[in-house]
């Protein structure tokens, strides 16, 4: 299938990219960086911003699904993620583009309660603005007309493919460490078989979530926020 991808250049992006290139897959990419992607990938990259609707038009038109993996990164407003759901809502219903796979957090919507108590302190706290754009931007996609599937995984990490993973809605799991690598395969497999359609999925794993994970994982953020 011919794939638009937006965040393609992120960590779970470029995992996203490769495996789908593996696939037999065509992909076009929107990024603000095209020299992220090494010379020679078979990706039809579009240079420019999510927040310019025309990219986003361009960007969308003809393919047969979307897959949106837009994370809050550096020069970007507060609601980036939101606004650029938006524009890529909007193209698509101008498109006739139908599919569209979200990537979004556990701790929204009905996972809320099934994330740790710390998760759920670190969501109202320090990660609040990013969780409330995230809210927002499943909102829109919810309230829109596309055949639309909102996967709502546990921590990421770099680590290599494990294909060990549990995933379904409103499964009594913790937010456990998911590598980034078995996130793409299930967003690709969602695809494929044009699974959770209008459903919103957790993904994760039963590992347990340790001390030097959640250390990872809040100067991960904290990084992320400072760099802004
Ligand atoms: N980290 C975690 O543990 C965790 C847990 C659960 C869910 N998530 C969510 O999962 C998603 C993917 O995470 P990730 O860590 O793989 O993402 P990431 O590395 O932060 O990548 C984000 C992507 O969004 C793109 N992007 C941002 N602003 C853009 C703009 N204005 N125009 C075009 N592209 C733009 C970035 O491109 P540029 O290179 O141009 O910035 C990048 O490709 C995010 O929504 C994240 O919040 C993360």
């Amino acid at each position: 299938m011919e794939l638009a991808v937006f965040g393609a250049t992120g960590d779970t992006g470029r995992e996203l990219t490769a495996q789908a290139g593996n696939r037999g897959h065509d992909i076009r990419a929107l990024t603000r960086s095209p020299a992220s992607f090494s010379t020679g990938s078979a990706i039809t990259i579009i240079q420019g911003n999510v927040l310019d609707p025309e990219a986003v038009s361009a960007t969308v038109e003809g393919v047969d699904a979307v897959c949106c993996l837009l994370g809050r990164t550096q020069n970007n407003p507060d609601d980036i993620v939101s606004r650029g759901t938006a524009h890529i809502v909007t193209a698509m219903e101008r498109h006739c583009v139908e599919r569209l796979v979200v990537l979004t957090s556990m701790g929204l919507g009905g996972s809320m309660c099934t994330v740790p108590w710390y998760v759920r302190l670190a969501n109202a706290t320090v990660l609040a603005d990013l969780m409330a754009d995230k809210a927002r931007q499943e909102e829109q996609v919810m309230q829109s007309e596309l055949d639309w599937t909102i996967v709502r995984p546990g921590g990421l990490t770099d680590e290599p493919r494990t294909g060990e993973y549990v995933h379904g809605v409103d499964v009594d799991v913790n937010a456990g460490p998911i590598p980034r690598a078995d996130v793409a395969e299930f967003l690709l497999w969602v695809l494929e078989n044009e699974q959770y359609v209008h459903e919103a999925p957790s993904l994760t794993t039963e590992r347990d979530i340790d001390i030097p994970f959640l250390w990872d994982q809040a100067t991960g953020v904290v990084q992320r926020l400072a760099g802004r």
